[in-house]
């Protein structure tokens, strides 16, 4: 079994798998030079001849052990009939749902349809991946894609979705649940069409209240688990709750997933005790480190492997990679968790 899944069924392995959140991109030039013959960034997605090709170029170089899907969790508004587009420098920009009505207007239906390149992709990337590499799927966990359809774009305070979920919480929760749908029915398709196992991204998670966090994070992740797992009963699932602090503890005991991908500020010693009996591993360095390299970055990787390298672990950042990142960084890293094994 690749190293990757075997991490997922919980065993503990001398040397760790490693993959890096948003490994393909534009610290690397031969993404950059894909992307432009590609035109824009959602043409690039929906590509999938291009997209395959920038999955598979962090995998040529560091020979990573899984391959992320090359794709974007704002697809699943985009599908479901919400205006999209990515501004150079400004993030994505999407038409805000403003009412109840709007939320009408969304069309559930043509999702899968819609979607269907992304499908060729990861079918594509299972005839060409090495044999040792995973094909993980992914999508944004609802309320992280929520936020980004409230807000039309990127926030600072996630007033406009707060808003609406403290003062129309019914409103709010059919936002919701019709994610939950989508992104089940999305996730099971990326499954049929060859990922081996799937991250959930819930981003902006650690904005809520424990009750908040409760009905809007982690209720619709273990409802997302639930579905998925009823037609594949064996795909393993990572969450990813950046920012739930104390509240990992409740992820990793309910949710039902295999994995938690931990945010740079999770204490390792605290998720070696409390979670990691329960759950594999994935994560933290900070993404910073990785910028500046040399010797703090050799010790911040061995404190990790220190930390939960005794019980199920993936190396990986705490959260993606940041553009700047020389890739020489990236090899001195694969390099140092693999030869201390
Ligand atoms: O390599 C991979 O990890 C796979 C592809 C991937 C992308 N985005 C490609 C991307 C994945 C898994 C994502 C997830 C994603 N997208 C998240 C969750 C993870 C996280 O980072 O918190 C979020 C919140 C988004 C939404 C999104 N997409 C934003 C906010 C932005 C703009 C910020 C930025 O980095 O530019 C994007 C654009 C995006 N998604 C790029 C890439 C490679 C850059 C686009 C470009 O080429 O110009």
């Amino acid at each position: 079994m690749k190293p990757f899944l075997r991490a997922l069924k919980g065993e503990r392995q001398d040397v760790p798998p490693i993959w890096l959140m948003r490994q393909a991109g534009r610290y690397l030039p031969e993404y950059l030079a894909t992307r432009k013959k590609a035109g824009s960034f959602l043409d690039l997605c929906y590509n999938s001849d291009l997209a395959i090709e920038v999955t598979l170029q962090p995998i040529r170089r560091f020979g990573f052990d899984a391959a992320i899907l090359f794709s974007d969790i704002l697809v699943v508004p985009h599908a479901l009939g919400q205006n999209l587009w990515f501004e150079e420098g400004a993030g994505p920009k999407l038409t805000p749902l403003q009412s109840e009505a709007d939320l009408d207007r969304l069309e559930p239906e043509p999702l899968l349809h819609k979607l269907s390149p992304i499908f060729e992709t990861l079918k594509g990337l299972r005839r060409e991946l090495p044999l040792d590499t995973a094909l993980i799927g992914f999508a944004g966990a609802p309320w992280t894609v929520a936020s980004y359809m409230v807000e039309g774009g990127s926030s600072r305070d996630f007033h406009v979705g707060k808003k609406w979920a403290y003062g129309n919480s019914q409103a709010f929760q059919k936002l919701i649940d019709l994610l939950v749908e989508a992104t089940s029915r999305y996730l099971i398709a990326q499954v049929n069409a060859g990922a081996e196992a799937l991250q959930l991204f819930d981003s902006w998670s650690g904005v809520w209240p424990e009750r908040e966090f409760r009905r809007w994070c982690l209720e619709p992740a273990k409802a997302i688990v639930k579905k998925v797992k009823a037609v594949h009963p064996t795909v393993p699932i990572v969450l990813f709750p950046r920012g739930a602090g104390l509240l990992y503890q409740a992820v990793a005991e309910e949710c039902g997933a295999e994995g938690l991908s931990l945010d740079t500020t999770v204490p390792l010693q605290w998720a070696r005790e409390t979670l990691q009996p329960q759950v594999t591993l994935q994560g933290n360095l900070d993404p910073v480190r990785l910028i500046i390299g040399g010797e703090q970055l050799d010790q911040a990787v061995d404190d990790i492997l220190d930390g939960l390298g005794q019980g199920p672990m993936i190396f990986n950042l705490g959260h993606g990679i940041d553009k700047t990142t020389p890739p020489d960084h990236v090899t001195r890293l694969v390099e140092r968790v693999r030869d201390r094994g």
